[in-house]
């Protein structure tokens, strides 16, 4: 059995998610938000998130990527198994993911994002974790940084399980 070491309990992870949302309140106040979640991984930090952001136009949409390749790792194989529904042309764009590893997904996400127009785009990611950063990405709103180490919980998966956890842990095989 691989070892679960405790990163983030149920109480921080509401204290990190409330200070984000308060900071993407302030910053977009007046502005029409679109969120995109990054799907699967995403789903339960944006279900947070959305609930607490106060802004009077604020609306999500969902992509969802799949990487090629091993289950600890992203290739930079990116493909779409499911694309937008809303038009954000000349909107604010905020991409919600899980966790930014390589920054590869990202890369592959806002240039296609990019294509429609948007006014601006940035990103809000539950977890940085900074070490592995290969394309040059930059988090703008991030929960929690880490340097390094294979995190499941809160949405986030080892091979589709996990995800359900309400706190974060690093993996140990
Ligand atoms: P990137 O393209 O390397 O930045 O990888 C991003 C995607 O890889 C995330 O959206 C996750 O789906 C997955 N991933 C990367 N690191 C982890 C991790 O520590 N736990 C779970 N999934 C991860
Ligand atoms: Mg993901």
């Amino acid at each position: 059995m691989p070892e679960l070491v405790p990163v983030l309990s149920q109480d921080e992870i509401n204290a990190k998610v409330a200070a984000v949302a308060e900071q993407i309140t302030a910053d977009y106040r007046g502005s029409e938000l679109v969120l995109i979640g990054i799907l699967k991984g995403a789903f339960v930090f944006l279900a947070d998130l959305i609930r607490r952001i106060r802004l009077d136009s604020l609306k999500v949409d969902f992509l969802r990527a799949a990487s090629y390749g091993n289950e600890d790792r992203s290739s930079g194989e990116i493909r779409l198994t499911q694309s937008l529904e809303i038009d954000i042309a000349r909107k604010d764009v905020l991409i919600v993911e899980d966790i930014v590893d390589s920054g590869l997904t990202l890369t592959f996400l806002l240039k296609y994002l990019n294509s429609f127009k948007p006014k601006s785009v940035k990103i809000c990611a539950m977890i940085d974790k900074y070490e592995r950063r290969k394309a040059d990405i930059r988090v703008d709103y991030a929960c929690h940084t880490v340097k390094e180490g294979f995190l499941i919980g809160y949405g986030l998966d080892y091979a589709e399980n996990y995800r359900n956890l309400p706190g974060i842990y690093h993996l140990k095989f």
